[in-house]
């Protein structure tokens, strides 16, 4: 290929503030093989393994063999003279049974990783939860038990004292809204539940686990920590006040429960109102700790949607309407201005002066012709960073922007049908090639 068919960003590292980090973000289960490595089951393994819950029947077993090839990954992170790498720990590699006994080649795996990502000059970004509990505790009521959230706590101890001073910033949750809504209400991620009580004491145990760590991992002396939750940008399809009332329940599930119990104190009322039997008792009074203060907001944003009322006449009243926004080829409308708006947003209504770092956002190819001369992705990033440029030009306080991904990868659900990375994987021999995103990305960064 010439020159001339290398598509190019439109712009530059200098039209962010000096400081703004570039990087690439991914996930213990999605990448490192779950099989080896003396990783426990996690309740992805149980959901994975039954058949019809993943398109492909496909697993986590090998993934990317991450694992075994992190060195190999992280050149590829530096080639790209990206500055920062976002993963996450696996829990069960770390405790097997999800408490107690620890496995001491984990240990030695996120050691060497670490190590891996500071000598080549990257910084280290981790999440403790990126959706892959124990299975031991799965089997215990995961979720839905309140005993959960402490594990969470002891395993986020464990994490700073081994790894706490190498870690430039550490995020306990990673977009709760996927892991309580989609594996305990839709039942399309694990634990494959579709139950409202479930769901309703998911919900709230996430957010104590997320309270709880954060006054552990405090006491330990970690600092620069943060959450990652996952933002919609959404429209209601028309003024009709069933289609307003549809769209505020879905902003209050999706875009404000999580804020509002941090920086707020309490559940968004329009939606409390029609949960509030299914949580747990005196949930209220988590609020003090679920509000420990952070340092940092990781904001993912991937898509658009218009909202109509359902006619179910029951909670959650939504659906997704048709819209006219363009679609990637996973049918994800694209809509990059959404993702300005949700920034300022943010900050607006719930984080105010809290730094902002975008940890999430990419999109999917599924077709043979963008499997390397991936344009379509070229072109997302590119709309999605001047969204950025206008935020902060708006005044948002938005200081880093992760890609999902840097390897295509398991997309859950979807199995490996849908390809993230901006890197290529072969799934038969495990190669890596750069795509031209990842080339297009060196030219700005290098
Ligand atoms: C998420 C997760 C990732 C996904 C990505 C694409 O945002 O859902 O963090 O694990 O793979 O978002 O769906």
């Amino acid at each position: 290929m010439n020159q001339s068919d290398q598509p190019n960003f439109s712009l530059s590292r200098d039209d962010f503030p000096k400081g703004f980090r570039f990087g690439v973000s991914t996930s213990s289960y999605q990448i490192e093989g779950s099989n080896f490595g003396g990783c426990g089951p996690s309740h992805w393994d149980s959901f994975a393994a039954e058949t019809g819950n993943i398109a492909d029947n496909s697993s986590g077993d090998i993934a990317c063999d991450h694992f075994n090839r992190w060195s190999e990954d992280l050149d590829l992170i530096r080639d790209c003279a990206m500055g920062s790498y976002r993963f996450s720990f696996s829990w069960p590699r770390i405790l097997p049974t999800g408490s107690g006994q620890i496995n001491q080649q984990g240990l030695d795996f996120y050691d060497k990783l670490i190590d891996g990502i500071l000598e080549r000059d990257i910084e280290p970004w981790a999440c403790l939860y990126h959706w892959d509990l124990p299975q031991g505790l799965a089997e215990k009521g995961g979720w839905q038990n309140r005993d959960t959230a402490m594990r969470f706590a002891d395993y986020a101890q464990i994490i700073a004292e081994k790894f706490g001073s190498r870690l430039h910033a550490l995020a306990t949750f990673n977009e709760p809204w996927c892991s309580v809504w989609l594996g305990h209400y839709a039942g399309v991620h694990a634990p494959g539940l579709k139950d409202l009580h479930a769901t309703g004491h998911a919900l709230h145990h996430h957010m104590l686990a997320h309270g709880e760590a954060i006054s552990r991992l405090r006491d330990c002396g970690v600092d620069n920590l943060g959450i990652i939750l996952n933002f919609e940008h959404l429209t209601a399809a028309s003024a009709s006040p069933e289609d307003q009332y549809a769209t505020q329940i879905n902003d209050d599930m999706i875009n404000r429960w999580f804020m509002q119990a941090i920086f707020k104190k309490s559940y968004p009322a329009n939606t409390l109102k029609h949960l509030e039997p299914y949580l747990p008792q005196g949930f209220a009074n988590d609020f003090n700790t679920i509000a420990a203060p952070l340092d940092w907001l990781g904001v993912n944003y991937y898509s658009s949607y218009c909202i109509a009322d359902n006619g179910s006449g029951k909670f959650p009243f939504y659906t997704h309407a048709p819209s006219n926004l363009p679609k990637t080829e996973m049918g994800w409308p694209i809509n990059a201005t959404g993702l300005e708006e949700i920034i300022l947003w943010t900050q607006q209504e719930y984080s105010h002066g809290l730094p902002i770092f975008v940890t999430e956002n990419g999109m999917a190819t599924l077709s043979d012709k963008f499997a390397i001369a991936d344009h379509p992705r070229i072109d997302f990033i590119d709309q999605h960073m001047h969204a950025i440029r206008n935020a902060i030009n708006k005044g948002a306080d938005v200081r880093g922007y992760l890609i999902w991904s840097l390897l295509d990868n398991f997309e859950w659900a979807h199995g490996y049908g849908p390809r993230f990375g901006m890197v290529h994987v072969d799934y038969e021999t495990l190669e890596r090639t750069p795509k031209l995103s990842w080339k297009a990305l060196q030219k700005i960064l290098s």
